[in-house]
């Protein structure tokens, strides 16, 4: 099994705050929380993950914090309705996208292995990618690989799939090798990535969710948001400058963090990392 890295640990280190409770709300296999509890001893952790299988190895990872450690299985845009000590609550982040463990299962992430074609972070809800592709109109479909993918010619892919309508990783490969004749493991994984998003309706919320919170957080406490991708970036920023302006949070980041050049190169998975935190 393939552990996640975690991105920016240091950076993010520095921003969260040493005592009270960290929600660590896309805990995926607990990189970020591992490095933050063994550093602060005073810290305790909420922990959320949709994807049932990375909060199990999170639980085995983290088992020897004790009861420093809470975990929900629940998708961190209901976070503001759960019924936590928000009073003790001292910061929350948010690690967007997926995890290595994700991409090295079997659910279909990766264009790397022959998978059946699902995609779902909590396979128990909504719709398989193999059911999403059917039933997503085209127009929608050509938008989501507009948007997600930054293709050129994203109705001939759209056109190939609504066509041939793909069960598999295998099969999808095949369709975008059909449209480009040039299919990069970069074009295939900006492909996945699209259709990941959509299945997921990862970006949906963002904004409503950051005020949501911001009503809930008290005085001090932080908000940290990694992300990975322009359009995820886009909305978080503009969540926050919404609450700046409702005076519900104030920035820390006056400009956006990225990772150092040796992180990149230790783990490119960082390379398109952003991290933005505000403070209530
Ligand atoms: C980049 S990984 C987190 C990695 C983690 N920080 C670490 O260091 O191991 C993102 C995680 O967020 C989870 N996730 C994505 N969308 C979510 C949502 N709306 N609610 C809760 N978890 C979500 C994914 O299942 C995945 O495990």
């Amino acid at each position: 099994m393939m552990l996640h890295r975690p991105v920016m640990a240091e950076e993010v280190s520095r921003f969260v705050k040493k005592e009270g409770i960290l929600v660590d709300a896309t805990v995926g296999t607990a990189g970020h929380s591992y490095y933050l509890l063994s550093r602060y001893p005073a810290l305790r952790a909420i922990c959320l993950d949709r994807d049932s299988q990375s909060l199990k190895i999170a639980e085995e990872r983290l088992k020897n914090f004790g009861d420093r450690v809470k975990f929900l299985h629940r998708d961190y845009r209901t976070l503001p309705q759960a019924e936590i000590p928000w009073e003790q609550v001292t910061s929350v982040l948010v690690d967007m996208g997926f995890s290595s463990f994700q991409l090295s299962s079997s659910r279909g992430f990766s264009f790397q292995r022959d998978d059946d074609l699902d995609m779902r972070f909590d396979t128990t809800e909504g719709e398989p990618a193999k059911e999403f592709l059917k039933k997503i109109p085209f127009s929608h479909l050509v938008l989501l690989f507009r948007n997600f993918s930054d293709l050129r010619r994203a109705e001939a892919l759209a056109q190939e799939i609504k066509r041939t309508r793909p069960q598999t990783t295998s099969q999808l490969v095949e369709v975008v090798r059909r449209v480009y004749r040039k299919a990069t493991p970069d074009l295939l994984a900006r492909v996945f990535q699209a259709i990941r998003i959509g299945v997921n309706r990862e970006l949906e919320g963002i904004e409503e969710f950051i005020l949501s919170l911001s009503l809930k957080l008290h005085p001090g406490a932080r908000l940290i948001f990694l992300t990975y991708h322009s359009t995820e970036d886009r909305l978080v920023k503009a969540g926050f400058k919404k609450a700046f302006y409702q005076g519900l949070l104030k920035s820390l980041t006056p400009r956006v963090i990225r990772p150092t050049v040796s992180e990149i190169k230790e783990n490119p998975r960082a390379r398109s990392a952003k991290m933005r935190v505000a403070e209530k």
